[in-house]
């Protein structure tokens, strides 16, 4: 039977294991996909794993798609563009990093209709998972990145990826057509953004990356204030997809069943 994980920590929150599952099931794959929680010195060993196809694939969620880097012999164009490895598989007898965030986000983004093609994009947070959302909006041809963190020496560090992004103090709020949380902001229902929208004219589009809850207080605000949202459930499925068809060679469905699961 062979073995896939998600690591990350905190872990508990995961529901790849729920979505993966299924679709092992649904696809009759002799597989088990479990969840992890790490620390820093596990990874070695759980890279080790996968040389020794102990373990066939594993997933990477926050902290580590950035502190596995080392650890791997190889990586992706797209892990290696963005510093950030979400999928590990052996190939060859070489254990590669690759990112399907990247894939999440634009086939999420194009589900929506909403055309990105020379629009102005502000960023909020810095985290692991930005330079992913930067390099897809670039595909997409966006004419202009924003990035406001609220640690900014962190936002400042994306320009040596990318050299021709934004970086404002957090609290700033430059103008913009698409508006993308990207902070951790709002998992919790009880937590506050301490940001001002109510001057911003109408019809932008408000994104969240967490689609759990379903709709933060980030996109409540954002639609009250007359404007377009949308949650990360879709950039979750495209991403979790994408990682499975790389490991079993088929591309999972994406159905009503796969929506109810994640309804939680
Ligand atoms: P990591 O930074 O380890 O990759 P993450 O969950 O991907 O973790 O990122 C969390 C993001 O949410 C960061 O951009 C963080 O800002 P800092 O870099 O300043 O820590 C942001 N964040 C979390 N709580 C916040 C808060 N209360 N106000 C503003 N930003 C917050």
């Amino acid at each position: 039977m062979k073995k896939y994980f998600v690591i990350g920590n905190p872990i508990d929150h995961s529901l790849s294991p729920l979505l993966h599952n299924y679709w092992i099931q649904h696809n009759n794959i002799e597989a088990v996909y479990d969840k992890k929680k790490i620390e820093d010195e596990d990874l070695k060993n759980l890279i080790l794993e996968i040389k020794e196809k102990r373990v066939s694939g594993i997933n990477i969620t926050v902290p580590f798609k950035k502190k596995i880097i080392p650890y791997l012999e190889k990586l992706s164009p797209e892990a290696n563009s963005t510093q950030s490895v979400n999928t590990i598989f052996l190939d060859k007898e070489q254990v590669i990093g690759h990112n399907t965030d990247i894939f999440g986000f634009e086939s999420g983004i194009k589900e929506t209709k909403f055309n990105l093609l020379n629009k102005e994009i502000l960023i909020l947070g810095a985290g692991g998972v930005v330079s992913s959302i930067i390099f897809a909006l670039k595909k997409l041809k966006v004419s202009k990145i924003t990035v406001s963190n609220r640690t900014r020496d962190k936002a400042e560090n994306l320009k040596n990826l990318f050299k021709d992004i934004d970086v404002v103090n957090w609290g700033d709020m430059p103008n913009f057509d698409m508006i993308i949380n990207a902070t951790s902001i709002g998992l919790n229902n009880k937590d506050e953004m301490n940001l001002d929208f109510s001057k911003l004219s109408k019809n932008k589009f408000f994104y969240d990356l967490i689609y759990n809850p379903n709709e933060t207080k980030f996109l409540k605000k954002g639609k009250s204030l007359g404007n377009i949202t949308e949650n990360g459930k879709m950039m979750f499925i495209h991403q979790a997809s994408a990682a499975f068809k790389l490991w079993h060679g088929v591309w999972p469905e994406i159905d009503e069943k796969v929506f109810r699961l994640l309804e939680q």
